[in-house]
């Protein structure tokens, strides 16, 4: 019998093991050195047209200059040098433990099961199989019927080119499928990221998620993700990589925890819906990621790392449902068209190929509608994925960057021949794709005109090159074809629609004040305030410190993707990270917003301070900077690998505000301190200082820094960010799970392990189990004004019952003949022109096919109960409990308020079958509103919210089955419990609540 495919892949596999660091060479995108209007006298380059019988788009020879791709090395990760000796010891470690556990492959055998035998003795993820269908939920119903329509007249190769990514760089996206020009079916384009279109021009760079997290505003999450949606669109993406909500911040350190918004499940998965909301409803797909618990860069990805495989992340599957999972299902509750499955793996079995994950929680119980595309290169395995619900590999290379041998494309028509996949999990895959394609309505073709040679549509700009004229197939060695590959159509909006107004709004909001005392803030851009008895003959004295209150000297995007901290940091850095157009920095705008003629402002923006002590010691206020920096896993800054090292300040920001904060003004000035930064930070070193009296936490702000900060700290607007995230005295406060793991212990045989036994205990979850003090609480943020509750009044709507309603039965998904095609049809048309590196889904041959039995169509595992819709059971979002409380303007301004709800599980309580004690976390939020009070008799009327009269508003809570449930692992679904007490809780912070009841 023929090798199954798997296998063929599995023999690859074994070769892969551990290269070297320069064995795996990735394009990277040129520097800006580009004159775009150099080359308008060229004419424009012919339209892309097909070659009949060419499933992919392909270039007809123009003569037009040929620019020479520029490849650099990937920078990747080395040790700290204290750390050298052991990570060499390690590192031997790892490479004979490679040796060992590729021959355990090699010899293992028996098709898809055979990781089971191989699987380490410590992880286990169960086996969920057959992959669920897509077309079971009435709201894609109409999309799944065109769909079908569709996919019915498609070939067998015509179905695989539209499951695979034509190779890194092959055309202008960070990812892009193959087309089915016969049926009008575009190459679908695939662009990053959560915070704007990366690698384009003329686009906006809206602040990062943790910044959306930090705004709690419900309304401005939906806002910029409708802008950053429509910026997508105009620029041809029809598939946005984001949001990102995963990493959730189980590690403050972790290097990509900025990317999503904050680490709670309840204010990640409300922030992401209204992004996708957002982004979809301008017509583009979004993309929920990662899925799921890729908490940490280092070891995410096999071989990056220098071990064979990536990290595993051990989970048990109540923490899994009730932290980490819940964001995603609040995004397929929201429709979400797209889901990345994440590069490192879940209970030993890699996220891409783990059928509990995507079978079994994403589309049986999550009832998920759209597709599951790969993490770059995140797929291992060709048919084990197919069979545990991929849909999509990205960017279609195999196991090595760039490599071009797919484990799809020819290897998944090949499986599909010889049995190892199944007919009908293919047409799944591409009933899904289509249907996710109509149901955000891009077969508009006035919205997205086909590409060409049919329209002008597709992606209008190119991932590799900022010149108008560059390479079609960038990434092809030896293709040199040439055309117009940029052209510059500007997405940042006009007038009161510039994006630009929206990201300014959003980092002011997003920026919390944690410290005010004296009320040095805000400031009066005449200097001194009206009450002070200061000598206001003299000139009112500002000093400016630290260079993060200044633009990086070696410009904007002197760094690939962003991966330095030099100057202000507005984002972290990675694939989520975008060229900005500009930026405005602090300390211009600082300056600018104090009136000249009454107010002096002087500048030192550098980390170490002059020797001269005048500038500190002549000043009346003293703003000082300082940041922190974190991102993605493939590129480093200095020595920060992805993951912070710690949880300080970076280039000796605490020193230079200690420094400051002892000279400014002979120690009689007020220090105002600003820390731009990915995630949490250690203030300790100076929070307590006395003349320390303000302490602004404006996290990543993007592109209108400046002006934001200026926003808050002049008073403009009012603080209301409140923090999406703990702040601790240390580190170590966070408890033991949230340490990153930066070396592979030696126990690691087969793959770093990562065991998140703390459970449901992250975050403020575990100060509050621990009772342990943090400096500044999750949910925790000044005003300028004061506010009061009161009023809470909570009502049930319907008695306690244990269970959801029973699981509705949804609709019939597509059915397609499953007859298999003449092989033949699946060879390489005659004469076809092959471009090199490019990812074709035609075999050269047809001998070495072979048979497999399909072992995986034996295993029918059961419905869960929790499923039926897209979000779950829909009876899980029933509403049972309602909660209103009246919030007061109090103080002398007006502002927005942001009000949380927190809820306490029965104390004592034991499950009503087993009698078995259940453990639940202190509290858990569970609902948040923002809310517009004006200080004055008038009540602002804003939002759904505003009923108010003189200076209070109403606010109101709908909590569902869901929120007052927790997972219950034996009869695997949401259970309420129905005896004891819920304690409900609304307040000002996790650790502000004012008001409680129970039900
Ligand atoms: C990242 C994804 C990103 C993809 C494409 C991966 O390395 O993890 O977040 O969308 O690359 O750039
Ligand atoms: C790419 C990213 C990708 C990363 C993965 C980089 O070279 O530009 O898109 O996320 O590699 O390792």
């Amino acid at each position: 019998m023929a090798p199954s495919t798997y296998e063929l892949r599995r023999g690859k596999y074994a070769k892969l093991d551990a290269p070297g660091d320069d064995d795996i060479e990735t394009p990277t995108r040129q520097s800006f050195d580009s004159n775009a209007s150099s080359y308008e006298d060229l004419e424009e380059y012919d339209p892309l047209n097909y070659d009949a019988g060419t499933l992919k788009q392909k270039r007809s020879t123009g003569d037009l200059r040929t620019r020479k791709a520029s490849f650099k090395h990937q920078e990747y990760a080395t040790p700290a040098p204290k750390a050298r000796r052991r990570w060499a010891l390690g590192r031997l470690c790892c490479w004979l433990l490679t040796f060992v556990a590729a021959t355990v492959l090699l010899l293992a055998s028996g098709g898809i099961w055979a990781w089971n035998s191989s699987a380490p003795p410590d992880g286990q993820s169960p086996p969920w199989y057959p992959s669920p269908k897509g077309g079971t939920d009435k709201a894609w119903a109409e999309s799944y019927k065109k769909a079908a329509e569709l996919v019915t007249q498609m070939t067998l190769v015509e179905k695989v080119n539209v499951t695979t990514g034509t190779g890194w760089s092959m055309q202008f996206c960070v990812g892009n499928t193959g087309p089915v020009p016969r049926l009008n079916f575009p190459a679908l384009c695939l662009q990053d990221g959560p915070l704007g279109i990366r690698f384009a021009d003329n686009i906006t760079a809206f602040p990062a998620g943790v910044t959306v997290g930090a705004t709690w505003n419900k309304e401005l999450m939906y806002q910029r993700g409708k802008a950053h949606g429509k910026e997508a669109r105009l620029k041809g993406v029809h598939v946005l990589l984001g949001p990102a909500m995963g990493p959730l911040g189980r590690m403050p350190a972790g290097g990509r925890v900025w990317e999503g918004f904050g680490s709670d499940p309840v204010l990640q998965g409300i922030a992401a819906a209204q992004t996708i909301k957002g982004i979809q409803e301008e017509g583009v797909m979004a993309t929920a990621k990662h899925y799921v618990l890729n908490e940490q860069e280092h070891f995410r990805q096999a071989l990056e790392w220098g071990t064979p495989n990536a990290i595993s992340s051990n989970i048990d599957d109540r923490t899994l449902h009730e932290i980490y999972a819940w964001p995603f299902a609040d995004s397929v509750r929201a429709g979400v068209a797209s889901i990345m499955c994440s590069y490192n793996q879940v209970n030993n079995s890699y996220a891409c190929q783990n059928s509990k994950l995507m079978n079994g929680i994403l589309k049986d119980e999550l009832g998920f509608q759209g597709f599951v595309q790969s993490d770059w290169l995140a797929q291992r395995s060709g048919v084990a994925s197919a069979l545990a619900g991929l849909d999509m590999t990205m960017p279609g290379d195999g196991l090595k960057w760039a490599d071009a041998d797919s484990l799809w494309g020819p290897q998944l028509t090949k499986a599909v021949l010889n049995g190892s996949v199944p007919m009908d999990r293919l047409d799944d895959m591409v009933t899904r794709v289509v249907a996710a394609w109509y149901q955000l309505g891009q077969d508009d073709t006035d919205k997205w005109p086909l590409p060409p040679p049919d329209g002008e549509g597709g992606p209008n700009f190119s991932s590799w090159t900022h010149e108008k004229i560059g390479k079609i197939y960038h990434g092809s060695p030896s293709d040199t074809r040439t055309g117009v590959v940029n052209k510059f159509i500007n997405a940042q909006g006009e007038g009161d629609d510039s994006h630009g107004k929206l990201v300014r709004r959003v980092a002011a909001e997003g920026t919390v004040l944690v410290k005010n005392e004296d009320h040095v803030l805000p400031l009066d851009r005449k200097g001194w305030k009206a009450n002070e008895k200061a000598n206001k003959e003299m000139k009112f004295r500002v000093g400016v410190f630290g260079e993060d209150a200044r633009r990086s000297r070696n410009g904007i995007n002197a760094c690939p993707d962003q991966s330095c901290n030099d100057g202000t940091l507005t984002t972290g850095w990675g694939s989520g990270a975008v060229d900005y157009p500009y930026l405005v920095e602090p300390f211009s705008a600082v300056r600018e917003a104090f009136n000249n003629e009454s107010v002096y402002v002087t500048d030192w923006l550098e980390n170490t301070l002059p020797s001269q002590k005048e500038i500190l010691e002549d000043q009346d206020i003293c703003i000082v900077f300082g940041n922190s920096i974190a991102g993605e896993g493939y590129l480093k800054w200095e020595d920060v690998r992805g993951d912070r090292n710690d949880l300080y300040l970076q280039k000796k920001g605490d020193k230079l505000i200690q420094d400051v904060a002892k000279g400014c003004g002979k120690g009689n000035g007020k220090v105002i301190v600003v820390v731009h930064t990915v995630g949490p930070v250690i203030l300790e070193n100076w929070i307590d200082l006395p003349t320390v009296k303000a302490v602004v936490i404006a996290n990543l702000p993007s592109q209108e820094s400046g002006n934001s900060l200026v926003d808050i700290l002049f008073g403009e607007i009012n603080p209301s960010g409140r923090l999406p995230y703990t702040i601790a005295k240390k580190e170590d406060d966070f408890g033991p799970g949230s340490k990153i793991k930066f070396f592979p212990s030696p126990k690691d045989v087969f793959a770093p392990q990562q065991n998140f036994s703390e459970g449901l205990y992250i975050d403020y979850r575990y100060f509050d189990k621990k009772d342990i003090a943090p400096r500044y609480e999750f949910g925790f943020g000044l005003s300028y004004t004061e506010f009061h509750l009161s009023s809470l009044l909570i009502t049930s709507q319907g008695p306690k019952s244990p269970l959801p309603a029973p699981r509705p039965s949804g609709l019939e998904p597509p059915t397609y003949s499953t007859d298999l095609p003449n092989p033949k049809s699946a060879l390489f048309p005659k004469g076809f022109h092959k471009i090199e590196k490019y990812i074709y889904p035609y075999l050269e041959s047809i001998d070495d096919i072979g048979k497999t039995e399909v072992k995986a169509a034996q295993l029918q595992s059961p419905l869960g109960e929790a499923g039926g819709a897209q979000g779950g059971n829909p009876d899980l979002y029933t509403t049972v409990v309602s909660v209103s409380a009246s919030l007061t303007n109090t103080g002398p301004v007006d502002g927005d308020c942001v009000v949380q709800l927190y809820v306490s599980f029965p104390e004592n309580y034991n499950d009503d079958v087993t009698g078995e004690p259940v453990d639940f976390p202190v509290r858990v939020l569970r609902g948040f509103e923002k809310l517009s009070v004006d200080a004055s008799k008038q009540a602002s009327v804003k939002g759904p919210q505003g009923r108010g009269s003189g200076n209070s508003q109403t606010v109101n809570f709908d909590l569902t089955r869901k929120d007052l449930s927790y997972w219950d692992t034996r009869r695997q679904n949401w259970v309420m419990p129905t005896s004891g007490e819920f304690k409900i809780s609304v307040g000002f912070s996790s650790r502000d609540l004012p008001l409680q009841g129970t039900w």
